[in-house]
């Protein structure tokens, strides 16, 4: 069964007039002052199809979403306002912060003409909302005609405002611009990639990313590993790490992933490292695989990053996940950048998921020369696992 989306002349028929519920997933990062929104991505994104909404006549868009992990209580420090003021500052419209999700003023709000657009308080703030329970959903159901699901970011939670709720409105329950755009890319690169498929994974820990490697494995020609997990693979080569964080369950994993067939010739291990005696220390780069007793590891080195460089070229469709070293701190951001700037002067379709790879694509200012950057950090790795995810399903089930 396939998605309707908001782009189809159907939905412009329905819209006029009618309130819409918009599941977004505005769950964006704030600067330390816990007020200022530090990257507004999510929000920019869902932006046009705010805006369509509005053109196309909406009388009321009443928008949700979740705000951190406040565990089904109330708490200040998770509250939408920010997002609220951002919202009303880029739409240059009035948005009403509702107290809860299920204020009893909102049915008196949907019925006044002022205040098109209406953003629900955290929706994790009820215990309802992370049990996918099927009453709050209804209750929050009443306040659309249509439904509108735009939620990429969290479609990887069983929730009742990513689940439940697309099962309620049924054939009244359409996919967004944002939604449309990242089922587009995450389905292009799992179910026909044009070949070579090359993929870089990075990040801290194998067992964080086992589920993807192994699907990758499936999918791609070659896999390049980098940032910390290289460490227990390097380890379960027989080679010598030094201090370098690399736990035993890790090489474990690792061990387990070198002996799978469709490992054979596709999993790429750095040549060389940037290293340092402390975290804080002096980095230097050792030409060798064989991290010495004394020395951390802390990014790929230059040869390891020419090599990838040399494979990808080749390459026509590539996904990246996961930095190549520890980015933040200036002296070990190298290995990150690097792979940035080779994807963006690449030809290839190239995607980048996953918060830290893509921080530090915005970081290096290169994303507008990649083809599709994520606003779904754990929601594209797991679409890649599994080839679908929880609340896409529900909303192509809803439309039976
Ligand atoms: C995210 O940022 O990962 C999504 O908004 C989902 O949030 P969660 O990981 O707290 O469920
Ligand atoms: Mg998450």
């Amino acid at each position: 069964m396939a998605i309707k989306y908001i782009s189809d002349p159907y939905f412009v028929e329905q819209v006029k007039d009618k309130k819409v519920l918009l599941r977004v997933d505005f769950n964006v990062p704030l600067k330390k002052d816990g007020v200022e929104i530090s990257d507004p991505t999510r929000i920019d994104e869902a932006l046009p199809t705010l805006k369509y909404l509005l053109e196309k006549g909406a009388k009321k868009v009443v928008v949700m979403s979740h705000f951190g992990r406040p565990n089904g209580e109330v708490n200040k420090k998770y509250s939408l306002l920010p997002v609220a003021n951002y919202l009303a500052e880029k739409l240059q419209e009035s948005v009403v912060l509702t107290e809860t999700a299920l204020d009893r003023g909102i049915k008196t709000l949907l019925n006044l003409n002022e205040a098109r657009v209406i953003l629900l308080e955290n929706l994790r703030f009820h215990p309802e909302e992370e049990k996918n329970d099927r009453e709050f959903a209804r209750e929050l159901s009443k306040y659309g005609d249509l439904f509108v699901f735009e939620a990429f970011g969290a479609a990887h939670r069983k929730h009742a405002s990513t689940y439940e709720i697309n099962v309620i409105f049924k054939n009244k329950a359409f996919g967004g611009f944002l939604l449309e755009k990242e089922v587009n890319a995450m389905e292009k690169i799992v179910n026909h990639p044009k070949a070579p498929f090359m993929a870089i994974v990075g990040g801290a820990k194998v067992s964080d990313k086992i589920k993807i490697i192994e699907r990758l494995l499936v999918l791609v020609e070659k896999l390049f590993i980098g940032g910390a997990m290289a460490y227990p693979f390097l380890k379960a080569e027989g080679k010598t790490v030094g201090k370098s964080l690399c736990s035993d369950d890790d090489v474990l994993l690792a061990k387990k992933i070198l002996a799978l067939p469709s490992a054979k010739n596709k999993l790429v291990l750095p040549l060389d490292h940037v290293v340092s005696e402390t975290l804080d220390g002096k980095p230097k780069v050792i030409d060798q695989i064989d991290i010495p007793e004394s020395l951390i590891g802390l990014d790929i080195g230059p040869r390891t990053l020419a090599h990838y460089g040399d494979f990808l070229k080749r390459a026509e469709t590539v996904l990246w996940n996961g930095p190549m070293g520890l980015f933040e701190n200036e002296h070990y951001s190298q290995g990150t950048f690097g792979v940035a700037k080779i994807l963006s002067e690449s030809s290839a379709y190239t995607v980048v998921g996953g918060g830290d790879s893509v921080s530090a694509l915005k970081k290096s200012g290169r994303e507008d020369k990649i083809s599709h950057v994520s606003t779904g950090g754990g929601a594209s790795l797991e679409f890649i696992e599994e080839g679908t995810l929880p609340g896409i399903q529900a909303l192509k089930f809803g439309l039976n």
